[in-house]
């Protein structure tokens, strides 16, 4: 099976979550499957500098203003195409938020143009490459399916809308459809209108043949009113089209440096050395995440003192919000147990995750969640709300779990600060059992996290959407 993967964000080129991972897992472990996944991005500074200009596959003179160029390069092993529009992509800044932080004004043009660059190289091939399958990611590929239906294609490839975060929805005022070339018959409720706006993401859901999303639970979330976000009806209705399929992580780029759970002494200790935090008794727990309402950070730092108050200590990475950073500084200051930086980085996320005990994952809703996935792969146990794929990762040391000898880490529920509180009480005891410690940290170890059976199960949604003839 032939397959375009359209995604805004894609590892090692650009990222700026979890999509980022996964679009650039995807192509290879897909490979294995015999499925064929070749990937558009859009042409950031960044990727043309990676890519170059040297082989032009496609060119338009007008899209969305300004001339555009497809670029073939290279993503591991497998093809990566870059839409180079410098005057929608050229930019400082991030690929949706300016050095300042804010929105790009034209975002709804920039991904348009991503979703009509997709299309067109679906509906015409490209090098001779002819996909069976558009893979759409988020909202920013969200009109793709339709630009595919109104270049009368659509009969020929079926389109899959996968919904990584519903919280993001790509929303423009209705003025905009002519500008996006949208058809105005379509909008309406049925359609891609919502409440008077127009939504990128709805369209995907309303247009795309089949939908998908990164945990089993997280789809049965999305079809309730607490998690919809005002897309449940939508999901609702197109229910027997929706899975959940798991996120993997690359296990070759998230490799522990040792191989046991008594591996990890030597990185604790350079954790805390680099951290100028004290030896105490207690797990040193570690929390890598963007700083947003969804991650639950303020309910992090109510049960904080359960943690503290028995010996145990915190490493905080993030960035995000600025009221959220600026609490954990103060906190951090404040309390000579946390440790917080304020920033992105890579390798001292890996540094955290090798040397932490445990990693907090408090989210109030996650469609799937990668750090929790890094955790168990490096026997650094994740303590999660019950919720998406935090739920369906990790394996609770309940009774039954601990009896089972399968439990991998700390599931809390409900998602306040009072349980969170308690997990993490529950956490500094069970980190004085030691066996029973160990015995959690091999679980967690040989736990599955790769991609194998969501790439298997990938492949096979794709062959049973490929159209006839
Ligand atoms: P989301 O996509 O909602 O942010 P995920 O858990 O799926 O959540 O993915 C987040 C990804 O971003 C992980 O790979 C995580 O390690 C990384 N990440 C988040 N914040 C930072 C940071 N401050 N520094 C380095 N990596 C980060
Ligand atoms: C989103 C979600 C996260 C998920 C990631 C990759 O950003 O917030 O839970 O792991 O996408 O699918």
């Amino acid at each position: 099976t032939r397959v375009l993967s359209v995604t805004s964000e894609c590892v090692p080129l650009i990222k700026t979550g979890g999509l980022a991972d996964v679009a650039g897992a995807l192509p290879g472990a897909l490979a294995a499957e015999g499925v064929e996944m070749r990937t558009l991005l859009p042409g950031y500074p960044k990727v043309m500098a990676e890519v170059g200009r040297r082989r032009k596959v496609a060119e338009w003179d007008d899209l969305f203003g300004g001339f555009a160029r497809v670029y073939r390069g290279k993503l591991g092993d497998q093809v990566l195409y870059a839409l180079d529009a410098p005057h929608l992509f050229d930019r400082d800044g991030g690929p949706y938020l300016d050095s300042h932080g804010r929105d790009y004004p034209d975002n709804a043009e920039r991904f348009a143009a991503l979703s009509v660059a997709a299309a067109m190289l679906c509906a015409e091939g490209v090098e001779g490459w002819f996909p069976h399958i558009m893979h759409c990611h988020d909202w920013q590929a969200g009109y793709a399916p339709l630009y595919l239906r109104e270049l009368g294609a659509s009969d020929r490839v079926a389109s899959l809308m996968t919904i990584h975060n519903i919280a993001f929805q790509g929303l423009s005022p209705a003025s905009m459809i002519s500008r996006l070339g949208l058809p105005r018959s379509e909008f309406n409720e049925r359609g891609y209108e919502y409440w008077n706006n127009i939504s990128a993401l709805k369209a995907g859901l309303v247009y795309a043949d089949k939908l998908s999303t990164v945990s089993p639970t997280y789809a049965s979330e999305l079809m309730t009113e607490e998690y919809g976000m005002g897309l449940d009806g939508v999901l609702r209705e197109r229910q027997e089209d929706l899975v959940g399929i798991l996120n993997g992580i690359d296990e070759a780029l998230w490799m522990p440096p040792y191989k046991s759970p008594s591996g990890k002494a030597k990185h604790r200790a350079a954790l805390r050395k680099e951290f100028g935090l004290p030896e105490w008794p207690g797990p040193v727990c570690v929390l890598v995440s963007r700083l947003t309402e969804q991650k639950g950070i303020d309910i992090l730092l109510q049960a904080l003192p359960a943690l503290l108050d028995r010996g145990g200590q915190l490493v905080l990475l993030g960035s995000g919000n600025r009221d959220l950073e600026r609490a954990f500084q103060d906190y951090a200051e404040a309390h000579s147990g946390v440790a917080a930086t304020i920033g992105y980085d890579e390798a001292l996320a890996r540094r955290m995750i090798a040397g932490g005990d445990a990693i907090l994952v408090p989210s109030r809703f996650e469609p799937c969640g990668l750090t929790q996935l890094y955790g168990l792969r490096h026997g650094t146990l994740p303590v999660v709300g019950l919720t998406g794929g935090l739920a369906d990762t990790v394996i609770n040391a309940s009774p039954a779990g601990l009896a089972a000898g399968a439990a991998t880490g700390l599931q809390f529920h409900p998602l306040t600060a009072q349980a969170l509180a308690q997990a993490l009480m529950k956490l500094v005891n069970l980190y004085q059992d030691r066996d029973t410690w160990t015995k959690m940290m091999k679980n967690a170890m040989a736990a599955p996290v790769g991609w194998d059976q969501s790439a298997a199960t990938y492949a096979a949604l794709y062959a049973e959407m490929v159209r006839p003839g």
